[in-house]
């Protein structure tokens, strides 16, 4: 009858106090400090051990003075302008990402919008045919592919070439669909339109706007424009169609929320060296600043990734050992380049966005924020797999040397303009040793199953329990779903995080 308010989507209220136990937390990223917000809300007695003199794991704003330590690299340090800050991990939300928009309000973390697509970035192929190292804008590969495929598509249904299971009617609108689609001419012809842009654009007077020619099919084949390279993901993928966020000021700043209501609750440069389940129990020893120490909680949740986990002495069950050693994670990296001006949105006019390459760089990420402002940084490259091995094995030096030197063929501005820059390999860094994990359908079942289960008092937390692998939203609807499989089993309570039909 419109009486009762509808409950907020993501309340998170069980019932039953946790008073009087004491659960101790591995990992103050946001998976550990999400499950800390939510035990102690309801009654628990939480610790949570971080190795870092951070919180918030691989939810990390680069900013003047961060510190990053790689396998065989050791440190290096962030030589920013204060104020300025790239995001090293996670740097958009999707908005379908509810819980992760939830926290950000509960918080009071303001967000913004990312923009993740952007027409007039470039596409860019590294010595690869007639169209080699030549920048082109995102739109013109964009509307001539679309045009073209249409033009072809178009041909073979009305010359009777391509077959379908359609009456001569539906066959027609079919084709009205595509002309209106590729923007095609009246013949059903590809021919340029403003929809790639302008050469001269239009303007006062007699500036009608000059269109250029549209780019050779066979030329952006042979240039592998159609590659997976260069593959539309920004549009096609579930996880990257608009409308998507990221923190206002830094994606860090919801791990900093978390830290604020925590506080004291987090010990950091706590490295855990032993978990060990009793009967009474777990013991876990860490080392700190002045020495070793163990702690006996109730239960613990560990949310350390599981490269690092498998290097800490445990004595968990055969099968949960096992994925432990066994899960792979995403080899990648990214570096942040600091410019003396924004010079691709002053000369360039991008304004946030992605630039994709065939080369080792991937992809150019321009930041979504403070649009001409003075300085700013980009993320020279963000890339994964054999490219990030490649580009992590390199020196801190030398990677930045990468980034300039094929970057400027990008935008010709960066010598000039450059400043200071900050990498990182995530597979290569301290306490994290990897972007994210990566699970085959059948590791889903022989792994992954496994540590869904707590090990008699040990939960595991973080994207790496979830389907949401790579996402701030894995982290923390990991730990709602530990949270309330632990407040239930102490408890005695039934119920299930998502609840039913959620
Ligand atoms: N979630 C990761 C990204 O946005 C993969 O790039």
């Amino acid at each position: 009858m419109g009486l009762i308010p509808a409950a907020p989507v993501h309340e998170f209220r069980p019932e039953g106090s946790g008073e009087g136990k004491h659960i101790l937390i591995l990992g103050a990223g946001l998976a550990g400090m999400a499950a800390g917000y939510e035990l102690t809300k309801l009654g628990y007695n939480c610790t949570i051990l971080e190795a870092r003199d951070r919180v918030g794991g691989r939810c990390w704003s680069v900013r003047k003075g961060a510190v990053n330590e790689e396998t065989g690299q050791g440190q290096h340090k962030a030589a920013f302008d204060e104020g300025l800050y790239f995001n090293a991990g996670p740097s958009r939300i999707p908005h379908h990402h509810g819980l992760t928009l939830h926290y950000c309000k509960e918080l009071g973390v303001p967000i913004q919008v990312y923009n993740n697509v952007n027409e007039n970035a470039y596409y860019f192929s590294e010595g690869k045919g007639p169209l080699s190292n030549r920048r082109i804008r995102v739109r013109e590969v964009h509307n001539d592919m679309r045009g073209w495929m249409a033009e072809l598509l178009a041909k073979g249904l009305d010359g009777g070439k391509v077959e379908m299971a359609m009456s001569r009617e539906d066959t027609l609108k079919v084709i009205e669909y595509l002309r209106a689609e590729g923007g095609l001419d009246i013949d059903k012809l590809y021919k340029a339109s403003a929809r790639r842009g302008y050469i001269e654009s239009p303007g006062p007077g007699d500036r009608e706007g000059r269109l250029g020619d549209p780019l050779a099919l066979a030329a952006m084949l042979q240039s592998g424009l159609l590659d997976p390279d260069f593959y539309n993901v920004a549009e096609y993928t579930y996880e990257l169609q608009g409308t998507l966020f990221q923190a206002v000021g830094g994606m860090d700043r919801i791990a900093a929320a978390f830290q604020q209501r925590l506080g004291r609750l987090i010990h950091l440069n706590a490295e855990v060296s032993s978990i060990r389940n009793s009967d009474d129990g777990v013991k876990v020893v860490y080392r700190d600043g002045a020495g070793d120490k163990s702690l006996l909680a109730d239960l613990c949740i560990c949310t350390i990734p599981l490269p690092v986990l498998s290097n800490i002495d445990h004595n968990f069950s055969s099968d949960v050992s096992r994925a432990i050693d066994s899960v792979v994670y995403m080899n990648t990296g990214k570096i942040g380049l600091q410019f003396k001006r924004r010079f691709w949105e002053e000369d360039d006019g991008i304004y946030g966005g992605i630039t994709h390459t065939n080369n080792q760089l991937t992809q150019l990420f321009y930041p979504s924020n403070d649009y001409l402002s003075g300085k700013g940084i980009l993320i020279g490259y963000y890339n994964f797999n054999d490219k990030a091995v490649a580009t992590g094995n390199l020196s801190y030096r030398q990677r930045e040397e990468l980034a300039l030197d094929k970057g400027s063929q990008i935008h010709p501005q960066y010598r000039q303009e450059f400043e200071t820059s900050f990498a990182v390999s995530w597979h290569k860094t301290k306490y994290s040793l990897g972007g994210w994990a990566l699970y085959s359908p059948e590791e889903r079942q022989s792994l992954y199953k496994p540590m869904l289960q707590p090990d008699r008092q040990v939960y595991f937390a973080g994207e790496h329990m979830t389907y949401l692998n790579a996402w701030m939203a894995g982290a923390l609807e990991s730990a709602r779903s530990v949270v309330a499989a632990l407040h239930s089993r102490v408890t005695g309570q039934r119920f299930s995080y998502p609840a039913l039909g959620s």
